[in-house]
């Protein structure tokens, strides 16, 4: 007889998630990693933020979701998102939609206006988001401009914001 396959669960991401979450990003993103735009902009932040979210099998964290507060031009109200990243067991499944959507709605009735990710426009457009033509959001790192997409929480949200993305004084790490 098989095992039964556990039901797969969401919930937002704990500090002990932390070493299935650098599991998963190794795995899928390996070294380059560091050089993404949303680690660029993460140096330094705390490792989980109130809107990070996890995808659960058992006790099998198969999908995980980073978000950090940012200000875009110096103005708060957004979040970066990324990385998203599913097992590729788990690949194609509907783990990274339900992701986007949980968190897009938890930041829309956190009163958040704009969520900002670097990435794939055929994947991020069937969930609402939409490309900003440059030089609108400006991200640290080497980002194709034509991969900095928007979904705005709010309508009209992407003209209240322009300019260089820097995390948000509430994404800073303690000082140890
Ligand atoms: C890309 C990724 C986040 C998608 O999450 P997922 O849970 O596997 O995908 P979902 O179930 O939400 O969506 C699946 C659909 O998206 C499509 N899709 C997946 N990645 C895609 C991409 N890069 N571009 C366009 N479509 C994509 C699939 O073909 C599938 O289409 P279908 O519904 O018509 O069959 C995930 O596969 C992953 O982590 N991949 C490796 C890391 C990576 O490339 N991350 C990029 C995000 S920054």
């Amino acid at each position: 007889m098989t095992a039964p396959v556990p039901e797969i669960a969401t919930r937002p991401a704990q500090q002990s998630d932390m070493p299935a979450i650098h599991d998963l990003s190794v795995r899928l993103f390996g070294p380059g990693r560091f050089a993404r735009s949303a680690y660029r902009v993460r140096e330094g932040t705390r490792d989980i933020s109130d809107f990070c979210r996890v995808a659960i099998a058992g006790e099998r964290v198969i999908a995980a979701i980073r978000m950090t507060s940012i200000l875009i031009g110096g103005k708060p109200g957004a979040l970066l998102l990324g990385p998203l990243a599913v097992d590729a067991e788990f690949a194609n499944q509907g783990h990274g939609r339900r992701l986007i959507a949980e968190v897009a709605e938890h930041a829309r009735q956190a009163g958040r206006e704009l969520i900002v990710l670097v990435g794939d426009l055929p994947y991020y457009g069937r969930l609402g988001f939409v490309a900003v033509p440059p030089p609108r959001i400006v991200l640290p790192g080497p980002a194709d401009p034509a991969r900095i997409l928007v979904l705005e929480l709010v309508p009209g949200a992407l003209s209240r914001f322009e300019g260089l993305v820097t995390a948000a004084p509430d994404a800073i790490a303690p000082r140890s």
